[in-house]
């Protein structure tokens, strides 16, 4: 009976033993058919893919790698990772406590096994430097951590950034440089006509003047000669308008100071809103091209309210503080929407930071129950200063 019961035990664990083969073998079958697909994938994956031990030693490099780095992937794998992504060209500037890469230089911003980006040189076996970019992950494997980069030459996105960042600066440039033959075209033109036509139009007046003084009985004449004097005398103003519209005289003559209270005081009677300067005039003994810059940016401020504004009230104030100039144009309208700074066809807020950027300064622009232009100006050292 007892040899019975063993014999039974024996059959059913046999029975139990082979079941248990025969599914280990399929579960066996089954993770070699996905470490094939996974090599396969990795093999033609069009990124790089390398995968090292904790030693920094490359395990594993698809034909991808190989390509980028110039090299055949038997080369790779073996080799210490070092050799192709060194650790001296590591990105400077890094933040303090940044974890690395093992020995390699490559920053690592992830945790487990998150996979995090970073930024890195590459060395081809030729001897040549590359932008690389890509991500990092790591695993557990038996024990030992086991990393996988994932890695994009970025040579000629970096090239095309460079290009782009060149045009940039030299549109920049470009636009400053205009904007100053622009200014002094003006300055020329404003010059010429008060100059040479004004003085023309003052001396036929003074002209007229001794002709009305030689009593003639023509009635006709004398009203003709009335006439004459008031047209001359409109045609004056205009000439002063004008020459003023392209360049205030105060700004050659008084200063900043003058030529802002002007564009105050002309802004205020023409459009009834209340507008205060705030700012001393020895604050504003500036060179030309600072006054220039400054009072442009208040006209097209000041301009912007009448239009688009809807304020009562406005506040221009201009402080010197520790070699920095702060300005601030404040009105009480009805704010200026995010989506309205960068208008296609608008060309004013475009201009005044132009007008900013090239001086080295910021500005900054925001709605808080009206409208605030706020620019901070570094100002050079009073020697080079001089009004
Ligand atoms: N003080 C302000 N209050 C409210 N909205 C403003 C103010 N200033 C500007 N804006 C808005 O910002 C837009 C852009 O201003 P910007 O000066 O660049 O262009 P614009 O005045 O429309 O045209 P232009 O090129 O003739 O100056 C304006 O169209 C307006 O909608
Ligand atoms: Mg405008």
């Amino acid at each position: 009976m007892a040899r019975i019961r063993s014999l039974l035990l024996l059959s059913g664990a046999v029975a139990l033993a082979s079941r248990l083969s025969w599914r280990m073998g399929w579960q066996c079958a089954r993770s070699a058919a996905a470490h094939k697909r996974s090599r396969g994938i990795i093999q033609h994956a069009s990124d790089a893919i390398i995968s090292t031990d904790e030693h920094q030693t490359i395990l594993q490099a698809n034909p991808s790698a190989a390509t980028m780095f110039g090299t055949t992937v038997q080369t790779m794998e073996g080799s210490p990772l070092q050799q192709f992504i060194p650790r001296d060209q590591r990105l400077s500037n890094e933040p303090a406590g940044t974890r690395y890469f093992g020995n390699t230089g490559i920053r690592l911003r992830m945790k487990g096994r998150r996979a995090s980006d970073y930024a890195v040189t590459g060395l081809k076996a030729s001897g040549q430097y590359f932008p690389l970019e890509g991500s990092i992950s790591s695993l557990a494997e038996n024990g030992h951590r086991i990393y996988t980069i994932i890695l994009r030459d970025i040579t000629e996105r970096k090239q095309v950034q460079e290009q782009l960042e060149q045009s940039y600066s030299q549109l920049r440039e470009l636009s400053a440089a205009l904007q100053t033959i622009r200014e002094e075209e003006r300055k020329h033109i404003a010059r010429e006509l008060h100059d040479d036509l004004g003085q023309l139009l003052a001396t036929l007046r003074v002209d007229l003047a001794l002709l009305q003084q030689q009593h003639s009985n023509d009635v006709a004449a004398r009203k003709l000669q009335a006439g004459m004097d008031e047209l001359l005398m409109s045609a004056i103003t205009s000439l002063r308008r004008i020459a003023s519209n392209l360049r205030p005289r105060a700004l050659d003559e008084g200063g900043l100071y003058f030529a802002l209270e002007s564009l105050r005081q002309e802004f205020v009677a023409r459009y009834g809103i209340a507008c205060t300067l705030d700012a001393n005039e020895e604050d504003l003994i500036l060179d030309d091209a600072y006054s220039t810059a400054i009072f442009r940016i208040a006209q097209e401020a000041l301009t912007n309210i009448t239009r688009h504004a809807e304020a009562r009230k406005v506040l221009l104030s201009l402080y010197r503080t520790d070699g920095l100039l702060q300005i601030t144009i404040h009105d009480d309208g009805r704010g200026i929407a995010e989506k309205d700074m960068d208008k296609a066809s608008s060309f004013g807020l475009i201009g005044m930071r132009e007008r900013v950027w090239a001086l080295h300064g910021d500005i900054a622009i925001v709605s808080d129950g009206g409208t605030r232009i706020m620019i901070r100006l570094p100002l050079p050292p009073p020697q080079e200063n001089a009004a």
